[in-house]
């Protein structure tokens, strides 16, 4: 941003640009701060980022924005989509483009979706909800967090069409299968069981705001055990007693045990190795997600889109293979997809358009990916997903 209004000063001091210096010097009064004043002032999504530190209180950002330990995961998700270029293809016929794709025989317009991310509350009142309303209304497949700050059902009739459901199994088999039954009476086509996150981790980014922010609190967050689940929905009339979102022993054998217990489709996410794919397969898994938790699991310095090739050989086509982490771009989109995703997710950059903006900054954060998408799909002479091959790109490792 900061760049972006020395080069509008430069354009707008320029006797080239005289006759459009008025609107130049327009925008920038639009950001006295260099910070997005509005959804529409957005160039792209990395806008949002500074709107939401402005809009947040110091824990809540540090939240946001924290990877483990030094955050190399974290950077290394970004990083990694430079590892590739593409490949564009000339003189096709792009007038038409078809950014469609079918998940689990649900059709969605883009292959784009809004990945789980627990307590909306904090970035904004209405939370999971006014996400929901933004998934409506641009027709984005929405997958809701166990630890969301609204109900299942509440987000359902927000959305107005199923969403999917993310478990965090709890150290109780009676909770987890509670949550796991109301998801699917709520009308729940896939339940996306996260599975990086089973020991434990060191969010020292976190850590490091939450001593600049001076509140109190304990006026939210009660120091009791149990606490974490106390503002959950989802969670009510549960016995909280100690009651544990960590389970460090789960194994395999609990993945069989959701088959039985459900008859939604199952997607294991925070998978990043051609190993633990096989035995997705093995298990019955219906799909998989390659995720290192958006950089906040565990510390492998390994990008998600530099996994994403071992896995999708793995699993040969024999079931869907899904990606986030780090996108921020079309491109990082569509290098995804041509390395072998059926579908991308991303969290913090709609998390930052509702800090910033509510409603309308979600929608503008998926309406600008989706636009950057459809423009390098053209412009690479691929104009329906299934073009889009391993051939669209070189890697550059
Ligand atoms: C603040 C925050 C909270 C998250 N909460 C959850 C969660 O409750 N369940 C889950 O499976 N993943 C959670 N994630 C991970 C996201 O679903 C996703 O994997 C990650 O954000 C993708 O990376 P990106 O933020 O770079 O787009 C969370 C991520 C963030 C940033």
């Amino acid at each position: 941003m900061q760049h972006r209004r020395a080069f509008l000063k430069f354009l707008a001091a320029s006797p080239l640009f005289a006759s459009s210096s008025a609107i130049l010097a327009q925008a920038l009064a639009q950001a006295p701060d260099g910070v997005i004043a509005s959804p529409a002032d957005a160039l792209d999504v990395l806008d949002f980022e500074p709107a939401a530190r402005k809009a947040l209180p110091p824990a809540h950002y540090g939240y946001l924005a924290t990877g483990v330990d030094s955050d190399a995961t974290l950077k290394a998700n970004r990083e990694g989509y430079s590892h590739y270029e593409l490949r564009p293809r000339r003189l096709v016929d792009v007038s038409h483009n078809d950014m469609s794709c079918e998940l689990f025989g649900t059709k969605w317009e883009t292959p784009l979706f809004i990945c789980p991310v627990g307590s909306q509350k904090m970035f904004n009142p209405e939370g999971e909800m006014a996400v929901a309303k933004a998934a409506q209304a641009t027709n984005t497949l929405q997958i809701l967090s166990t630890v969301s700050t609204s109900s299942v059902e509440d987000v359902t009739a927000a959305r107005g069409a199923p969403i999917w459901y993310q478990l965090y199994p709890t150290n109780r088999w009676e909770v987890t299968s509670k949550l796991v039954k109301r998801a699917e009476a709520a009308g729940c086509p896939v339940l996306v069981f996260t599975v990086d996150l089973m020991a434990g981790r060191n969010t020292e980014t976190e850590q490091i705001f939450h001593r600049q922010d001076t509140r109190q609190c304990t006026a939210c967050h009660s120091p009791q055990p149990g606490s974490t689940f106390r503002r959950k929905p989802m969670f009510a009339g549960v016995d909280l007693n100690g009651l544990a979102l960590a389970s460090p022993s789960i194994t395999w054998e609990f993945v069989r045990r959701l088959k039985q217990l459900t008859s939604m489709k199952l997607v294991l996410k925070g998978i990043e190795t051609r190993e633990d794919a096989g035995l997705c397969l093995e298990n019955g898994v219906d799909g998989i997600l390659v995720s290192n938790h958006g950089g906040r699991a565990e510390e492998s310095g390994r990008a998600t889109v530099d996994c994403l090739p071992e896995v999708v050989q793995a699993v040969g086509g024999k079931i869907p293979v899904f990606l986030d982490g780090g996108i921020r771009r079309g491109t990082d989109i569509y290098k995804a997809l041509a390395l072998g995703a059926t579908a991308v997710g991303i969290g913090r950059p709609y998390i930052w358009g509702l800090a910033a903006f509510g409603q309308p900054g979600v929608e503008r954060v998926l309406g600008i990916l989706r636009r950057e998408l459809d423009l390098i799909m053209r412009q690479c002479g691929t104009p329906s997903l299934k073009q889009i091959t391993t051939a669209s790109l070189v890697s550059v490792h």
